[in-house]
């Protein structure tokens, strides 16, 4: 008897399973950072009764942008084309979250606004990748964030969420992981500040408590969510003490009573395996001690570890990623046991309907479903 396979309650929605698609940047937005109906048309795909979807990080301010053709919720505008995707994927049955971004120093100053310095908790050198008019390009120092430009991007991040209620959309997820402004602001490695949100945990965590509280004064608590990659090096970042800096965070998030914590393991960096795939759960059994609500545990899951974790009871749900871009029908494959579709890794990240809407489904069946 499966236990991926029985239902679940997340926040006030009862799924059919526990199968869910973690959020994945693609990068195929249309000018103004608008999904259209290609966007709307890949969702529908991965849509299923039941069934949970992460949408891809999604940016909610104008300086948040570090990869072009990324999609926003930083404009109205935005709105309607958002509103193809959730009303593709409510048509099939599925419930869909939006993930609520913001790069920080993970940019280049072509994608800001006035073509300026990135912005980020603190200076600190970093010598990653943005994605620009003209590719893949090192990043641009960033500058350090001013108070009052916080609170901007908090009320940004309030904002974000508004007009994700107003897309349709069933709940949002602060991203909250991958070297991104949340966790520059939260990791003591790239965080140097002396202020209210700088030195200890209680004031490192702020801003990401902050941005989740704005998120819950739109939706209320059981339709946001928080996603952390707790120990994740990816993006230059390390901390002194991941065991209390994400302690701290999952005990905080306990008073919200949130519809889940998203925990990606840290045997994933981004997207690439840095242990075996059978290595045993790390993160989300830990959290799950401290945590009192629903967990989705993410990162190089096999439908065989999947069953596991969450027949253990140290998730409730498994998120997959690259498998769900290859196979747009993967809970019906991991349920029937059937062969997985090979991902193609450089149609990942931008250009057009290839590799993105012509992996095939198992049967003419699940494709007409
Ligand atoms: C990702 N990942 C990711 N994570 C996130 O929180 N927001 C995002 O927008 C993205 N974008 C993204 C794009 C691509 C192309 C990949 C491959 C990955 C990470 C993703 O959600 C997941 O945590 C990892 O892929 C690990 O899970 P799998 O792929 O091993 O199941």
């Amino acid at each position: 008897m499966s236990k991926l396979f029985s239902p679940i309650q997340v926040g006030p929605y009862s799924l059919a399973h526990r199968v869910a698609m973690a959020p994945l940047t693609r990068m195929r937005a249309e000018a103004g950072d608008i999904p259209g109906a290609l966007m709307a048309a890949y969702y529908a795909q991965r849509a299923s009764a039941g069934g949970l979807i992460v949408a891809e990080a999604t940016v909610v301010s104008r300086t948040g942008r570090g990869y072009l053709g990324a999609p926003g919720i930083y404009a109205d505008a935005q709105i309607a084309g958002w509103k193809l995707v959730t009303d593709a994927v409510h048509a099939k049955g599925g419930r869909i979250f939006l993930q609520l971004w913001h790069v920080g120093r993970q940019s280049h100053s072509d994608l800001q606004p006035d073509g300026a310095a990135p912005v980020a908790p603190s200076v600190v050198p970093y010598e990653g990748v943005a994605f620009t008019a003209n590719g893949w390009v090192p990043v641009t120092p960033a500058r350090a964030l001013s108070l009052a430009e916080i609170a901007n991007i908090l009320e940004d991040f309030r904002r974000g969420a508004e007009r994700a209620l107003a897309a349709g959309f069933d709940g949002v997820e602060i991203h909250g992981g991958n070297g991104y402004l949340p966790d520059q602001f939260l990791q003591d490695g790239t965080n140097r500040r002396s202020d209210a949100y700088g030195g200890p945990v209680e004031n490192r965590a702020r801003f990401l408590l902050e941005a989740t509280a704005a998120a819950v004064s739109v939706w209320g608590a059981d339709r946001v969510a928080v996603r952390i990659a707790p120990s994740g090096d990816w993006a230059g970042m390390s901390d002194g003490n991941p065991e209390a800096t994400f302690g701290y965070v999952a005990e905080q998030l306990n008073a919200f009573g949130l519809a889940y914590l998203h925990v990606i393991e840290p045997r994933i960096r981004g997207a690439e395996l840095i242990a075996e795939k059978d290595q045993a759960p790390v993160a989300a059994q830990q959290l799950r001690k401290i945590f009192k609500g629903r967990i989705i545990a993410a990162g190089g899951f096999t439908p065989e570890s999947a069953e596991a974790i969450v027949a253990a009871g140290d998730a409730d749900l498994v998120a997959f990623g690259r498998d769900f871009i290859a196979n747009p029908d993967l809970p019906e494959r991991i349920r029937h046991q059937l062969p997985f579709n090979p991902y193609d890794r450089a149609s990942f990240y931008g250009g057009d309907a290839r590799g993105y809407l012509d992996y095939p489904f198992h049967s003419a069946e699940l494709a007409a479903a």
